[in-house]
């Protein structure tokens, strides 16, 4: 199967999760997707990550997104270890419940399919040698198609807020003739594309500001009233 790309569909599957069956399709439905994996149960940093994706749902949420985590054990394992995440989120960071499904991934059926498996690192195994699953992230539009991949390795716990961050820029480029600048969060001004001509580019951004011929800022459309 050809690597997975932005732009690519993002394959469909069932499996099992914290929260029953899901086919992944239907699961997403008309909503956004975030898709991440980790590398295995009750290990410290997927705990302080699940925690924090848990704290932070209602920001998913706010953006029409869906989270889905991955990790490469059966439910029963994972289902005790919800318990651990929430108590140590609430014990470290404010109250923390994990109420997003995570997929039971032992024999990396879904990971194979979307190619999280580790090739590299010698440590990142199971007792029987098999890979675990590195840190992915992918960021899945309501067209099932594959906007944004990550890939961190197992010992480095990932920014979600710069996976917020993400998907505020591809939704407001997806609504506007924008793209957005280094650094930049909702509310700071966004570059008017460069398929959109000085015309045209007078009825949609008045006001907008040329700083260099093809780098055009202006006002971020999306916190418009
Ligand atoms: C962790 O989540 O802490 C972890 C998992 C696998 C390898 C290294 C660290």
């Amino acid at each position: 199967m050809p690597a997975l790309r932005l732009g690519s569909i993002a394959p469909d599957f069932e499996a099992e999760t914290t929260q029953g069956p899901i086919k992944f399709h239907d699961w997403i439905g008309s909503s956004w997707a975030v898709l991440f994996s980790h590398p295995a149960d009750f290990t410290p940093v997927c705990t302080t990550e699940l925690g924090e994706v848990a704290r932070k749902k209602p920001e998913f949420e706010k953006r029409g997104v869906k989270v889905i985590g991955l990790s490469a054990n059966a439910l029963d394992s994972h289902d005790k270890w919800i318990k651990d995440i929430d108590d140590f989120g609430t014990k470290t960071s404010g109250s923390t419940h994990v109420d997003f499904p995570i997929i039971a991934d032992p024999e990396r059926k879904v990971a194979t399919l979307y190619d999280m498996l580790d090739a590299v690192d010698p440590t990142n195994v199971d007792s029987k040698g098999i890979p675990f699953t590195v840190r992915t992230v992918f960021v899945i539009d309501p067209k099932k198609i594959i906007r944004l991949t990550l890939s961190y390795p197992a010992q480095t716990g990932r920014d979600f807020d710069e996976i917020l961050r993400v998907i505020d820029s591809l939704q407001a480029g997806d609504k506007y003739r924008i793209t957005t600048p280094v650094n930049w969060h909702k509310g700071d001004d966004v570059i008017v594309h460069p398929g959109v001509s000085n015309e045209e580019a007078k009825t949609l951004f008045p006001g907008f500001k040329t700083v260099l011929p093809y780098l055009r800022l202006t006002e971020d459309p999306s916190v418009k009233a």
